[in-house]
């Protein structure tokens, strides 16, 4: 399947071209960057999400799922944007976000029994949101209390009901039938919670990934990850054929294999939160690796940017790293540049606090980066410093090293094992070369071949470095 070893990249459509001069980013401003995605040589993209919202969590609250937010542009310039990607080779990824709706999609209204209600004037039980405090809200309008499991304004549709079920299938095949090739699906492991909706017991050990401290006191055995999102899932799955479905389930590599029946990949949280320690990389690649058809990721629009995560000392490692894994990667917009977390917006759009992760693509030196002829919705940061123009005329620069190991990386070769080397250092084999990435501040031992690619000039496997070599 051509997915299977696929560089995707990630496009948060408001922060990526803005073509208007209303701030925001839009299709059209896309449509006018498809050849920098050519040249940089990822196989597809990811949008995020571009349907009609009020953004109350900036596109994740739909109101519309066959429509386009009218700051985005129209379907018609949907249509351009799928032709245009299709004519240089590109696929894209649509997000679907299945297990929520804004609480103003008419759904709410007219179908409220699509929806999961407390049977008692008050919350059932003790769950708690993704972003903190109860699942549960009054819905003032009825005076019933619903389901969220993110914000409130973000109902939580029932997936047990067979409407929901049809209605979630005809999305799909709009698209589909559009040209999209495949979807991300957002949150899958919150599709389907318990029919009795009991109690979750407090937590006995701490979850392996990040939660908020309210989530992380319990056990979400009831409310996350239930066996019949399986059933939920095969129904995307008939409605979407072999497009590529790519899941966000928010568990390490041991709780994915239910979604693995259905889905095609899903994303390596695990590698995602890792520290910059080679230890603690390789136990969080191992299990994901082993079980095979995980989407290798180092941020995205939710989790610390790249460049903030590991320092910018590590950030040409990382990227080898992400893209010599076996299998696919995801790039976050702005990673091949190095842009670090910003300061966001004072007051913040986002009450979960992730504005600073989507600032602006800066595309040149200019005040507003290319990005926009107008005042851009978030600073684009520091354009002079990090621009793709500058970037792309620089062979030194880490956009000219993401794009030679886009290249590279198709002919690394099959199989993958990781091979002994000194404290610090994380090594492996793909086929005949052996990829070596140095997490420490010295220098260590190089591998053993002929120098394929190094990261830094120097003796040895230099401090901070990653070296790609042929046996
Ligand atoms: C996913 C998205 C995130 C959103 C949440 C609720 O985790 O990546 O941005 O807030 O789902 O839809």
């Amino acid at each position: 399947m051509w997915w299977e070893d696929a560089v995707v990249y990630q496009i948060y459509p408001r922060s990526f071209q803005d073509s208007d001069g209303d701030g925001v980013g839009d299709l059209r401003g896309i449509s006018r960057r498809l050849d920098y995605l050519a040249w940089l040589g990822v196989d597809a993209f990811w949008l995020s999400p571009i349907y009609p919202s009020p953004l109350a969590d900036f596109g994740y609250d739909v109101s519309d799922y066959t429509d386009v937010d009218p700051q985005q542009g129209s379907l018609d310039d949907v249509d351009a944007l799928f032709a245009g990607a299709h004519e240089r080779g590109l696929r894209v990824l649509l997000d679907l976000i299945p297990s929520h709706t804004s609480i103003e999609h008419p759904w709410f209204r007219e179908h409220p029994d699509w929806y999961i209600w407390s049977p008692i004037d008050g919350p059932p039980n003790n769950w708690v949101a993704a972003f903190g405090g109860s699942t549960w809200s009054r819905d003032e309008r009825s005076g019933r209390w619903y389901l969220h499991s993110f914000y409130p304004e973000q109902a939580d549709l029932d997936w047990r009901n067979p409407e929901v079920v049809r209605a979630m299938q005809s999305v799909v095949r709009f698209w589909l039938d559009r040209g999209a090739d495949g979807f991300r699906l957002d949150a899958i492991d919150r599709m389907v919670k318990d029919v009795e909706l009991r109690d979750e017991p407090p937590a006995a050990v701490p979850f392996p990934l990040p939660l908020h401290p309210d989530a992380a006191v319990l056990d979400r055995r009831h409310s996350v990850g239930q066996p019949e999102v399986v059933d939920a899932l095969r129904a995307i799955r008939e409605a979407a054929g072999d497009a590529l479905l790519v899941g966000e389930v928010f568990e390490p590599a041991s709780g994915c294999a239910r979604y693995l029946e259905v889905v095609d990949l899903v994303f390596s949280f695990e590698l995602l939160f890792s520290p910059w320690e080679a230890d603690q990389l390789r136990a969080a690649i191992e299990p994901a690796a082993e079980l095979g058809r995980f989407a290798w990721v180092m941020s995205n629009h939710d989790f610390d940017r790249l460049a903030t995560r590991v320092g910018p000392e590590n950030l040409r490692a990382a990227a080898v790293l992400l893209l010599t894994l076996p299998g696919a990667a995801f790039v976050y917009q702005g990673d091949e540049l190095g842009q670090p977390n910003g300061p966001g917006a004072d007051p913040p759009y986002d009450r979960a606090g992730r504005d600073g992760l989507r600032h602006p693509l800066a595309w040149d030196a200019s005040s507003s980066g290319g990005f926009t002829t107008g005042t851009p919705w978030l600073a684009v940061l520091e354009p002079a410093e990090r621009n793709v123009e500058s970037q792309r005329s620089d062979p030194a620069s880490l956009l000219a090293l993401y794009r030679r190991l886009l290249e590279l990386r198709r002919r690394l070769g099959a199989g993958f094992q990781f091979v002994d080397s000194e404290p610090g250092v994380l090594a492996y084999e793909r086929g005949d070369h052996v990829v070596a990435v140095n997490t420490t501040a010295k220098q260590r031992e190089a591998p053993k071949g002929e120098l394929l690619l190094t990261t830094h000039e120097g003796p040895e496997l230099p401090p901070h470095a990653a070296q790609i070599v042929r046996k």
